[in-house]
């Protein structure tokens, strides 16, 4: 059972928003597509974007939305998490690229991949690059996801380390709208 299943599947508290075509899914936290009722195009963009309250995030921990079909980890990470990320050499990495479409094609620091510029929030797509299996978290050799449909290691920054995986996790466009709201899309 991967991650996301158990989290949608067995899991009682979480909630459901259903809107226009578009669904979304959450664990402790409240998700809602956007929808402007007054707008013909609202399904449209009710599926392009969703805004996601990320207030009761403990730190160590993440959650997993549903964004266009596809789950997204959104991760708000400890101190360890973010010097463990930002200690790798750059040589290291065997994807150098960011993979961060809020930014272009920059390398792949952790600084280049994480939300906030303190490191503390990493929101990128759960669906592994090798062949889209979602990865688990807290788990893997460098202590961020692990992919077992092939044996993916990804470290704390969502970059693969170790595996089949061709290319870093990638980080969607995202942005904080307010201080406990991240919007996807
Ligand atoms: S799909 Fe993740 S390692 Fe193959």
């Amino acid at each position: 059972m991967s991650d996301t299943d158990e989290h949608e599947g067995t899991r009682r508290d979480f909630l459901y928003y259903a809107t226009a075509g578009a669904g979304a899914v959450a664990t402790g936290a409240v998700v809602w597509p956007l929808v402007n009722q007054m707008n013909p195009s609202a399904d449209v963009r009710a599926l392009a974007s969703i805004r996601v309250d990320v207030g009761d995030v403990e730190p160590g921990t993440q959650i997993t939305v549903k964004w266009l079909g596809k789950p997204v980890f959104i991760r708000r990470r400890s101190d360890a998490e973010i010097a463990a990320a930002r200690d790798v050499a750059l040589a290291d990495l065997a994807d150098p690229i960011a993979r961060n479409e809020n930014l272009g094609e920059v390398d792949a620091s952790d600084a280049n991949r994480s939300l906030s510029e303190d490191g503390e929030w990493l929101v990128m797509m759960g669906v592994c690059t090798h062949l889209g299996c979602v990865p688990l978290g807290d788990a893997g050799d460098f202590g961020g996801w692990f992919c077992p449909c092939h044996g993916s290691h990804y470290d704390t920054s969502g970059r693969i380390r170790k595996g089949p995986a061709p290319t870093n996790l990638p980080v969607p466009p995202a942005v904080f709208v307010d201080e406990t709201t991240i919007k996807l899309g």
